[in-house]
């Protein structure tokens, strides 16, 4: 080796650090966050919402848990619905703040590291619409959809767990929440931006245990209270789980997109017994549990589907049928049947003849 390469190369090396050294913070960045997923390259308003979990139609009703593994490509998902649902996500975060967004104190960490760990995902699984950029010494993310810019990492960020939390549910189509553990050993609500709730607040109820969260749900307690605090207990950082819920929802004839999602109070008040058709929707989330594996804490994503009763499949009609007779009549009521059942079943009756009508199966369907 010369003389002159053993000078010019540290040289020619440290101008490359120093030309490229965003680049490297964002390559360091990424490379300590760990695993990447596949890219997906299309654009989020070509894309179709990820498929619900079909109503399964059992035969006997009980509470269940119900989890599987997590479709960890698909942890977040983005779609077609992402500007619409952003604005209501916008207006709620601006005008009801208090009432959809809560982080008690001792979640700061937590909160910041599901913001790292949501903008490392959604990077890595939407490169065209979100991308790392650095600003002096600190990462941010920048979302081109809707040109929102959060610092994810590093200094200058504020001490407050809102700002953290509150950028995550910005970026993503999924409400976050952050479970602890409390000294008793019991998971609590220790952060929640839970923008589309279904009959509760997060000012409310913010820093209860899953336990009291659940006490309005009929024979949660008695038949699945003690599997959720054990599964809570051992999801690891790797074992992360999904699980399914569906709700049936009854709007008002002049109910936007923000009145429909945002449903604090019930989801179908008593007034509206003998709804329309078009006034039913199938209100389904998935929900998933994720460890996060720097603070340990938990946490619990929900996107939130809408199908209009009008658009749900013939198969899943009928499992819908099949379901709601087999409540208990508390379940019935928590449930909101009373106002949607009679209507539900009318509906289901004559798409049947219909079906059958169609198909050839009846030749007399006024005798019926
Ligand atoms: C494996 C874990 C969980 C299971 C099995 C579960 C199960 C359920 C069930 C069956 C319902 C009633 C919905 C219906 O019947 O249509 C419900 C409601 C609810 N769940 Fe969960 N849940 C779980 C985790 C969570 C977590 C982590 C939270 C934290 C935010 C949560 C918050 C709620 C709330 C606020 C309600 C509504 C209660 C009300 O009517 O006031 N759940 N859950």
């Amino acid at each position: 080796m010369t003389v002159f390469s053993l000078v010019a190369l540290p040289i020619i090396l440290l101008s490359l650090i120093v030309r490229y050294q965003k680049e490297i913070r964002i390559w360091l960045w990424t490379l300590q966050k760990g695993k990447s997923h596949n890219g997906c390259t299309e654009n989020p308003s070509d894309l179709k919402p990820y498929p619900a979990q079909p109503i399964p139609g059992r035969e006997r009703y009980r509470v269940m848990m119900d989890i599987r593994k997590l479709d960890a490509q698909n942890w977040l998902t983005l779609d077609k619905n992402y500007m619409d649902e952003h604005r209501v996500r916008d207006a709620l975060l601006r005008e009801k703040r208090n009432q959809v967004l809560q982080c008690l104190p001792e979640s700061v960490g937590a909160c910041r590291e599901a913001l790292e760990e949501v903008s490392h995902f959604l990077c890595q699984r939407f490169p065209n619409t979100f991308e790392t950029t650095m600003h002096e010494i600190n990462p941010h993310i920048q979302n081109r959809m809707t040109g929102e810019k959060f610092n994810i990492g590093g200094a200058g960020r504020d001490e407050n767990p809102t700002d953290a939390l509150e950028a995550a549910v910005r970026l993503t189509m999924e409400d976050l929440s952050i479970l602890m553990m409390n000294e008793d050993g019991e998971y609590y609500l220790a952060a929640s931006a839970s923008l589309f709730p279904t009959g509760w607040t997060v000012d409310q109820r913010i820093g209860w245990t899953i336990s009291r969260l659940h006490e309005p749900v009929p024979l949660w307690h008695q038949q699945v209270a003690n599997s959720v605090s054990k599964f809570l207990a051992r999801l690891t950082p790797n074992s992360p789980m999904e699980r399914s819920n569906y709700f049936i929802e009854v709007k008002r004839p002049d109910e936007n997109l923000f009145d429909i999602l945002y449903r604090p109070g019930s989801l179908c008040e008593k007034d509206l017994s003998n709804p329309s058709s078009e006034e039913i929707i199938i209100r389904r989330e998935r929900q998933t549990f994720r460890r996060l594996p720097r603070t340990g804490a938990i946490v619990f994503g929900v996107k939130t589907f809408l199908t209009p009763l009008d658009e749900l499949p013939m198969q899943e009609f009928e499992n819908l049928a099949k379901e709601m007779e087999t409540w208990p009549e508390n379940v019935g009521e928590y449930k909101g049947k009373n106002v949607w059942g009679a209507k539900v079943k009318e509906l289901y009756r004559s798409r049947k003849q219909n079906a059958e009508i169609k198909w050839g199966k009846r030749g007399d369907v006024t005798s019926q």
